[in-house]
Formats: structure tokens, sequence, C-alpha cells
């Protein structure tokens, strides 16, 4: 699929079901692409497929645990795990938990798992941090393209689906971990425009692509339509600690390539104020 046409980064799934960003290019055609309507708009949602398969169900249950094995037993999730604990994260992670003991996660644009393995491979890494940590609560999870079937492959695993299309417009009221693999620069924005305050941000740990390199690409392809709908992420960089995923093997680059931990500690609401959009 392709991004909305003021999204930073164009998203095309190559034959192999890898997601490769492609940046834009001057005078690309947009009245096709679909756009992420705003708050306002967060709308009721089914699958469109309302029947679930059950033959379909359990291939799909078996495919994600050959696929949470691989993970589990790789030097991928091992870095990863070594990662997370190191002292720096391990203090971002305390200052987002403050006085809770735990932080639910909401989980955006995984793809479709059913097809695709790039969102296998990322579903299965969600579940097996939150089976490792126990300072990781529910799992909450949406993306428009889920079938049925997979929707009810998620709850297997002990997620639950959301109904409502939040067009990522989810308030941190409680420590919460976002994760959003490879999803389209406009779906962080919103994001951090329903949680735009010292509070609420300092309250978000948000696993995605990396807002850096999103900036190094904008400084480099200097375009207005795409700052425009980066404005928050750009925007939010100088308050940002960012910690970049380790693919260590080609197994694991097309699903987490360009990732990154992300924590944001403003202090001051002024400073977020004096902000022009
Ligand atoms: C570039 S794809 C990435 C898919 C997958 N994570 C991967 O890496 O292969 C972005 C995903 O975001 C989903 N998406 C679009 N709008 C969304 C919304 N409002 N909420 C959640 N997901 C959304 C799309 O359906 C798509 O599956």
């Amino acid at each position: 699929m392709a991004a909305s046409a003021k999204t930073l980064t164009v998203a095309n799934r190559s034959l192999n079901g890898d997601w490769t960003v492609v940046l834009p290019r001057r005078g690309r055609h947009k009245k096709h692409l679909p756009t992420i309507r705003s708050q306002e708009q967060q709308q009721p949602w089914v699958p469109t497929d309302v029947e679930t398969d059950p033959i379909r169900t359990s291939k799909l249950i078996q495919k994600m645990q050959i696929c949470m094995k691989k993970i589990e037993s790789s030097s991928f999730y091992r870095t990863l795990l070594d990662q997370i604990q190191t002292p720096e994260i391990l203090h971002c992670l305390h200052r987002v938990l403050g006085s809770e003991s735990k932080m639910q996660m909401v989980i955006y644009g995984i793809g479709s798992i059913e097809s695709y393995e790039p969102p296998r491979l990322q579903l299965s890494l969600a579940v097996l941090m939150k089976r490792k940590f126990s300072w990781i609560g529910d799992i909450e999870v949406f993306d428009p393209i889920l079938s049925a079937t997979e929707s009810r492959v998620l709850e297997a695993l002990g997620c639950s689906v959301l109904s409502v299309n939040e067009q990522g417009h989810r308030r941190a009221i409680k420590p919460t971990m976002f994760f959003m693999p490879h999803c389209e620069a406009e779906l962080y924005d919103n994001l951090l425009h329903a949680n735009w305050g010292v509070e609420l941000l300092n309250r978000v740990v948000l696993f995605g692509n990396s807002f850096k390199t999103y900036e190094q690409h904008i400084s480099e392809f200097k375009n207005s339509a795409i700052v425009g709908s980066a404005k928050r992420i750009l925007s939010i960089r100088p308050f940002t600690r960012e910690f970049r995923i380790n693919t260590v093997s080609d197994d694991y680059f097309g699903a987490f390539h360009d990732s990154s931990w992300h924590f944001f500690g403003p202090v001051l609401e002024t400073e977020l104020r004096s902000i022009k959009f």
C-alpha cells in the first residue's frame, strides 16, 4: 500500500513481503493515495469478512507459533532483550512507568499476519516481550486491514482487537507502549498530536520508524508537503531519546529495519506551546 500523499514516506511491499521505504518524487500523483482521518472522524470498525474460517485460523495459529519459536531462539531477540535491559533504557522505562507497575501496549499498523512474514515477526516480538516482562500489561491491536480470521488469532494470542479506528489518536492517560512497526509518518504524527503535553508525552514509549531518519530525509529532500505531515515528528526531536533496533541478521531486516525505541522528555509546557504549526 502507499502512504498518504502528505506523509514522509511511501511504503511499498515487495514480492517477498518486505516493506521498503521510498522517498516521494516531485509531482507524484496524489489522488489515489489514502489519507488518515482526523480525530473527529474516528469510526466503528469491523473486518470486511465477518465469517472466520476454522481451518485458516488453526493454520495461522501454527504459523504464529513457529514464528515465535524462531524469534525466541534468535540472536536478534537476545540482542533486543539485552538492549531493553541497559541502564539507559531501564531508566527511561522507569520514568514512563512512574508509580504504576504496568504499561499497556497498543499495536497500530501491524499489517496482515496471514499474508506476510514481517507482520508475523513483529507481532511475535510484541507477544514475547509481554510474556517476558511483567511490567507489560494488556495488548490492544488495530489495523483496518485485519480479517476476521486474523482478529480471532490475535485474540487466541491474548490480544484484544479494537472495534474503533482511532486513527492513532490514543491519549496516554496511563503509561503506554505504542508498538507501531513501519507505520506511515501521519500515524506517528497523529499520536504525537493527541499527546502534545508534558505529562502525556512522558507516559509514552514508542516503537516505530526512526524519527532521526525522518529528520535526516527531510533535511536532504526539502519538501514542504512532507514537512507538513511530519511536523510533530520533527518538532519533538529535540526532546526525544532514541535507541536504534539492531536487526542483527538479514532474517529480521525486513521486519525491523530503521526501527527505534523513542522516549519523550519535554520538561515545560511552554517548550511545547512555543512551537508553531
Ligand atoms: C506500511 S504498512 C506496515 C505493515 C507492517 N507493520 C509491516 O511492517 O509490514 C502500514 C500499516 O498501517 C496500517 N494503518 C493504516 N491506517 C491505520 C490506522 N488508522 N490505524 C492502525 N493502522 C493503520 C495499514 O493498514 C498498514 O497495514
